[in-house]
């Protein structure tokens, strides 16, 4: 209460002495002690705090010198012994020494009756309000005993419910023993079916032929099973881990079909173009048929999305008669999933390797381990170690899983990896792994691939009849062109299926059975067109300036933007730029500097303003060197205010001499730049020797630059940029 009144106070109180303070956290303790009931007579003054005038009451006796003596005697005693018997109740190891020392310690009986209601649990305040201002002694011991009788039938009330649900508890764990005795009868009785079981896994056990030491540490698994109850759940665990013994192919083996010209003809059936590729895959399996003990490469099949790895991969299954199984290990940060859990482990599980071989049935199919440039590592261990152990073929020969804990030999395994990008991977795995690289197609294989490939399987699965699914050139090239932008033929074949699920259900709904796909048909079969045109951008300002970019997902076009600022503002770099791709603007900028007279810039400009160069699209991973002339470009545009070409993108490394030096993914970059509908690019003369991985269509139809000096390079691109003389 923040302001008691008189009104808030009772009549009766006690006057005491403070005999302690504590003060504490945000609280304070007052330790009072009693000495006098008094009756309040007048506040004083409520000033500051509270003063009263009082009288002293006479102190209450036990002695009265009546014919109630008696019962006061009687009561007196009640009480003591009832109080005691509580203090017990509430503890029934030191009840009495607590008595002792709380109420037994006290001289003046009236004393020890208002101290066992300070200390006897749960008497509401009122009521000891009640019991100091009573003025007859008689009254004061029959309240407290009421009081103390009610408190005491309340706890033996508490407990006997207790009891009760103790007693309910005994009864269930009593009915558990007896139903676990029950069991063990049953079974010395021979009436579990404990026995068959494990007969049937035995018999399991023994078909699936198991090495030497596998087979005896086998058996002690066994004599192990054959003691633990059925029910137990242990029995479960050891159970599903021999059946997992039973089920591994230890020596099922597929026989190889190693004709080359059987595999040539499987591969060139399932996949168009790829020639070199192909060629490789056919070395590794010519290797195989001259000494079948050798140890099979390992493939590291490496592209940008939908061009082909996993199908490349079971086509390859299918050329030597093997089987297939594929598991993907992008985002595997676990050490664990490739290797198993200890069998200790709650719910543990062999590793992915393991369980792609049981799958297999055999003991030598070609394992495909998709996206391992996305495995991941923490502190659960680092999943690439163990990969690596995983394609040693010194150590493989006896691969341990954590959860098999037995050698399982993986030497006869025909490994195929796959990945976007060869980076991230650890240089020593990479090392260890043959690397086929597969680029992206061009419109002309797309459209190839589509007809031989895509058309067929996806009029199949929509259910069309021949001659009812027929795309003409066109159509199919417009497909390409404004509905997919892609390296692969993934997007493409989603499209083409698309197409023909439309197509069934018109062809059910119209009645009609014969009709050719053409352009004007697409909008109605696709919506409007995804990419609106074929060309990059028109009409670009000063300071815009086209790069060739490589990325995982193949080539891409991507504009370089520059600004003047503010002399202030110095250098800004905005699009999330990677370090190098930072520095090599800033090296850019000072090669433009220097070379201000011949590039027919005026220096001053660039001394007096900031710079501020930005890169849109933000899903094209923006670092490397390769972007040195497109940045060098857009900055010499700026400062001219001449604009750059349209109708060119560009690609190279540049020092801050002035020289541009080569770089990769030119066959992704220039055929990006093709699809874009860029007919003419500027690459470093170090590459020349690429452009011969060109399909021929693509590299007769691009007109290129090649340059060694920045200069040739900006002269063509800002073609403004030299005064006319
Ligand atoms: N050269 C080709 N000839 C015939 N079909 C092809 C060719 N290249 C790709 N395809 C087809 O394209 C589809 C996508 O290929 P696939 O799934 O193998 O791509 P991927 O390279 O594994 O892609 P990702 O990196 O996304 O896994 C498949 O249906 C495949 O058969
Ligand atoms: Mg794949």
């Amino acid at each position: 209460m923040d302001e008691p009144g008189r009104e808030d106070l009772h009549d009766i109180g006690t006057i005491c002495k403070i005999t302690r303070v504590e003060h504490g956290e945000g609280s304070s303790h007052v330790i009072l002690q009693g000495l006098v009931r008094v009756r309040l007579r007048d506040l004083v003054s409520d000033k500051e705090y509270m003063i009263a005038a009082y009288e002293e009451l006479e102190a209450l006796s036990i002695k009265v010198d009546d014919d109630t003596q008696a019962r006061i005697d009687v009561l007196l005693e009640e009480i003591l012994d009832l109080a005691k018997r509580l203090s017990n109740m509430v503890d029934n190891e030191n009840g009495d020494k607590i008595f002792d020392q709380f109420i037994g310690s006290i001289d003046n009986p009236i004393t020890k009756i208002y101290r066992i209601a300070h200390v006897a649990p749960e008497i509401e305040l009122a009521d000891l309000q009640k019991m100091l201002a009573i003025e007859s002694t008689q009254e004061l011991l029959e309240l407290m005993l009421a009081k103390l009788s009610h408190q005491s039938s309340i706890i033996q009330l508490r407990q006997e419910i207790a009891d009760q649900t103790r007693e309910d508890l005994d009864q269930q764990q009593r009915e558990h023993v007896l139903r676990q005795q029950k069991r063990a009868i049953e079974q010395a009785l021979g009436e579990e079916d404990g026995d068959e079981d494990i007969a049937e896994i035995k018999d399991q056990l023994r078909q699936a032929n198991l090495p030497e030491i596998a087979q005896k540490e086998i058996d002690r698994e066994l004599k192990r099973l054959a003691r633990m109850s059925p029910n137990a759940a242990d029995y479960q665990v050891a159970r599903s881990y021999l059946e997992l013994v039973a089920e591994l192919p230890w020596n099922v083996v597929t026989e190889d079909t190693l004709d080359l010209e059987h595999a040539q003809s499987v591969l060139d059936e399932d996949h168009y173009g790829l020639d070199d590729i192909k060629e490789r895959i056919l070395e590794s399996l010519a290797v195989l048929q001259l000494n079948p003990d050798a140890r099979a490469s390992i493939l590291c099949l490496v592209g940008p999305p939908g061009v082909g790895k996993t199908s490349l991969g079971q086509s390859i299954a299918r050329a030597m008669g093997r089987k297939f199984e594929r598991m993907s290990l992008g985002g595997l940060h676990d050490e664990a999933e490739l290797r198993g859990h200890r069998r200790t482990y709650i719910g543990a599980m062999p590793g992915r390797i393991l369980q792609g071989v049981r799958r297999a049935g055999v003991r030598n199919p070609v394992l495909m381990l998709d996206e391992i440039d996305k495995l991941g590592h923490d502190f659960r261990g680092d999943p690439s170690a163990a990969l690596m152990e995983i394609l040693d073929p010194a150590q493989n020969k006896e691969f341990r899983d954590n959860y098999l804990n037995l050698a399982f030999d993986l030497s006869k395994v025909f490994f195929i990896t796959t990945a976007n990008t060869l980076e991230g991977i650890p240089r020593a795995l990479v090392d260890r792994m043959e690397v086929l690289e597969l680029t992206g197609y061009s419109e002309l294989e797309k459209a190839e691939i589509a007809r031989r490939y895509l058309i067929p399987r996806q009029k199949d699965n929509a259910g069309l009849k021949d001659g009812s699914f027929d795309i003409v050139d066109d159509a199919l090239r417009r497909i390409i062109r404004r509905y997919t932008r892609e390296a692969g033929v993934r997007e493409l074949e989603r499209t083409l299926g698309r197409i023909a699920r439309k197509r069934a259900r018109q062809l059910l709904q119209e009645n009609r059975d014969q009709d050719q796909i053409h352009e004007e048909d697409l909008n109605d079969l696709l919506g409007p067109e995804k990419f609106k045109s074929d060309k990059g951008r028109e009409n670009l300002t000063a300071g815009v300036a086209p790069g060739l970019a490589w990325t995982e997902s193949g080539g891409d076009v991507l504009y370089v933007e520059a600004s003047l600022t503010h002399k202030d503002d110095k250098v800004t770099i905005t699009g999330h730029l990677g370090q190098v791709m930072q520095e090599s603007i800033k090296a850019a900028r000072s090669y433009i500097w220097a070379s201000a007279e011949e590039l027919h810039i005026d220096r001053k400009l660039i001394e007096d303003s900031g710079i501020h160069v930005h890169v849109p699209a933000g899903a094209v991973p923006k670092d490397g060197p390769s972007a040195g002339i497109t940045m060098a470009t857009a900055l010499a545009s700026a400062y001219s205010n001449k604009h750059v070409r349209d109708d060119i993108a560009m690609t190279g490394e540049l020092t801050l001499s002035g020289l541009v030096l080569p770089v990769g993914g030119i066959r992704e970059k220039v055929l990006a730049a093709h699809r874009t509908g860029i007919r003419h690019v500027i690459l470093p003369k170090e590459n020349e020797a690429e452009l011969f991985k060109l399909p021929d269509l693509v590299r007769e139809e691009m007109e290129v630059t090649l340059v060694d000096r920045f200069e040739d390079a900006v002269k063509v691109a800002i073609p403004d940029l030299e005064p006319e003389s």
